[in-house]
C-alpha cells in the first residue's frame, strides 16, 4: 500500500514543486539537499523526461545519486559554473531572510553552489520560520578532521557545542570532515557571527547563509507564499 504523506511532507512537496515554475526554459540548475529539495529534484527529473534541457550541479552525494537515477545530466564537479537557479531547503529562516542550513551536513557544498548561482530559491514549510536565527536551531559547522578537538575548544567560547553523530559514530561529511553543532540562542548579527566563526583555523564552513536567498517559498495551510529579498 502506498505510504500516506504527512501534512508536513505534503507542505515540503508543495513548496518544492512551486519552485519549478521559476526555472528557465533550459539551463544549469543547482540541486539542494534534504527532504524538501528531494521533491524539487524529482520535479526536475520529470521536466527532463518531457524534453526540457537542463544540466545540474548537486550539493551532496545524496542529491547527485538521486539526479543520476532520474537521468538528470550533471555538470562537471570541478566548476566553475554559471548556475541559473539553485533550489535548496533550509532549517531555519529569519524575518530578514537569513538562513541556517546544514541539518543534512551538506552546507559547505550548498554554500559553494549558492554563491555560483544567479538566483537562489529556498523552499520550506512554515515550521522553519522564526523571527531570529538560533531560536530553533543550532549552527552547524563543518570542521577539518585534523586537530578538531583543538578547534572545538576554541569554538566553545561561542556557545554549547556538540559533535554530530550518525548511527553511533562521528558523522563524516561528503568532503571527509566532521560536523559540530553550536547552540547560540537567538543571533542578533548572523553576518558578524559567521565572519568570526570562519576566522578560526579548522572551521571549513558554517551553516549561516546571510542574505543568500533571493526568493523564499513557504508552504502554509493557505498555500505557498513567496517572500523576496
Ligand atoms: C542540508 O545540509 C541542509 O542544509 C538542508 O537543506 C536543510 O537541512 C533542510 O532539510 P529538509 O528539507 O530535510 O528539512
Amino acid at each position: 500500500m502506498p505510504r500516506l504523506m504527512s501534512a508536513q511532507e505534503e507542505a515540503k512537496k508543495n513548496a518544492a514543486r512551486a519552485a519549478l515554475a521559476y526555472l528557465p526554459e533550459s539551463g544549469i540548475v543547482g540541486l539542494g539537499t534534504g527532504s524538501t529539495a528531494k521533491h524539487f529534484i524529482d520535479g526536475v527529473g520529470e521536466l527532463i523526461k518531457e524534453g526540457r534541457k537542463f544540466s545540474a550541479v548537486p550539493t551532496s552525494e545524496q542529491s547527485r545519486i538521486q539526479a543520476l537515477d532520474l537521468g538528470i545530466p550533471l555538470a562537471p564537479v570541478d566548476g566553475p559554473w554559471e548556475i541559473d537557479v539553485c533550489v535548496d531547503g533550509a532549517d531555519e529562516v529569519s524575518d530578514a531572510l537569513d538562513l541556517i542550513k546544514g541539518g543534512g551536513a551538506a552546507h559547505t557544498r550548498e554554500k559553494i553552489v549558492n554563491y555560483a548561482s544567479r538566483c537562489n530559491i529556498i523552499v520550506v514549510d512554515d515550521s522553519k520560520l522564526s523571527p531570529q536565527l538560533g531560536e530553533k536551531w543550532k549552527v552547524p559547522l563543518e570542521i577539518l578532521h585534523f586537530a578538531h578537538r583543538a578547534t572545538a575548544e576554541a569554538l566553545r567560547t561561542f556557545g554549547e557545542l556538540s559533535q554530530r553523530q550518525k548511527n553511533g559514530q562521528a558523522l563524516i561529511t561528503d568532503s571527509g570532515n566532521y560536523v559540530y553543532d553550536l547552540a547560540t540562542g537567538p543571533i542578533t548579527d548572523p553576518r558578524e557571527l559567521d565572519t568570526r566563526l570562519r576566522a578560526l583555523p579548522g572551521v571549513v564552513e558554517t551553516g549561516l547563509f546571510c542574505q543568500r536567498a533571493d526568493i523564499v517559498l513557504i508552504a502554509t495551510q493557505e498555500g505557498v507564499i513567496e517572500k523576496k529579498k
